[in-house]
């Protein structure tokens, strides 16, 4: 059994492994629809608990579309109809019930905290789903969607630019793992939690940081970026978005990468705030392979937490 939590605690070979099946699934699904049940009905009988303590369209409906191709089924507890988000039952006490009836949970929660202390209790595999921390599923959907298009990932120079979010922190990890270049251009006050860049340096993660925007994407393979305000990020909103004004991805900064560059958001997006109408629509993103994608890794993450 395998909790999938963070990117930093899994194995090198693990998560090439997880990339790799996610795109041999994707090959062996290219004559079938979208609903059809794969041939190799791996996860048959199997059911995946979904708890969300925040909204979400893409990671909920990925995982739901996985288990289905795969044989499987699928719970969702909704923590506001339930004992669980209302305090009417212990993290401990749900976490025991829900490992008599399901085989995996796959969780999203406000504290990254939380979901530690329910996985603690959980005596079966759970995935993280997005906490406040991290959100790793979705990078892992990022690397395979790069790799895609434009090969190997390894040594290619990936530019974010923007707050320095969760996406951010799986991103960081993910440079540890499979060895990319990384340049954050991010204002000093929202700079990466600074605990996860000592700890990237020590594993010899090739990461800069920078407050210049075009340092960043400058002969970038890639382009990324995410909204400048979170779910449940308690900030003073206008302030922070007038300090990441100068970060917007717009063609001048596209045109700074390399011409054949390409441009991913995990979404949800803020049309012309973090991103211009022109770059979101435009050649070079592929913001939408990218949600595709997170069906594919979702099956082979599932399929290695239960191995
Ligand atoms: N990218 C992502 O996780 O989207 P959702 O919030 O819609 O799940
Ligand atoms: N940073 C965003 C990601 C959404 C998928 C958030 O946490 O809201």
């Amino acid at each position: 059994m395998k909790n999938f939590i963070n990117i930093g605690d899994i194995d090198k070979k693990d998560l090439r492994n997880i990339i790799e099946n996610a795109k041999s699934q994707k090959k062996n699904k290219s004559q079938l629809s979208k609903s059809s049940i794969d041939s190799n009905t791996l996860l048959k009988d199997k059911t995946l608990i979904m708890i969300f303590e925040k909204p979400s369209t893409r990671t909920r409906l990925s995982f739901e579309l996985a288990m289905k191709q795969l044989g499987g089924s699928v719970l969702i507890l909704n923590p506001k109809e339930s004992h669980y988000g209302s305090g009417g039952e212990s993290i401990h006490d749900t976490a025991k019930v829900l490992s008599q009836y399901g085989d995996i949970v796959m969780m999203r929660t406000n504290k990254h905290k939380d979901f530690l202390k329910f996985s603690k209790h959980l005596d079966i595999p759970i995935i993280n789903g997005l906490t406040n921390l991290s959100h790793p599923c979705q990078i892992m959907s990022d690397i395979m969607t790069f790799e895609e298009l434009k090969g190997p990932i390894l040594n290619k120079k990936i530019a974010w630019l923007g707050d320095a979010n969760n996406i951010v922190y799986s991103l960081i990890e993910a440079a540890t793992k499979f060895n990319f270049e990384l340049s954050i251009a991010s204002p000093k006050k929202l700079k990466p939690n600074k605990k996860i860049i000592e700890w990237a340096k020590k594993k010899k993660a090739k990461i800069i940081l920078t407050k210049n925007p075009k340092i960043a994407a400058e002969s970038a393979d890639c382009i990324m970026t995410d909204k400048w305000i979170s779910m449940g990020d308690k900030v003073n909103k206008k302030k922070k978005k007038k300090l990441l004004k100068p970060y917007q991805v717009n063609n001048k900064i596209m045109k700074l990468a390399k011409p054949e560059a390409i441009f991913l958001h995990c979404l949800p997006a803020n049309r012309g705030e973090e991103v211009t109408d022109d770059v979101m629509d435009g050649k070079q993103s592929v913001v939408w392979l990218e949600a595709l994608n997170r069906i594919y890794v979702q099956k082979s993450i599932i399929q290695w937490c239960l191995k």
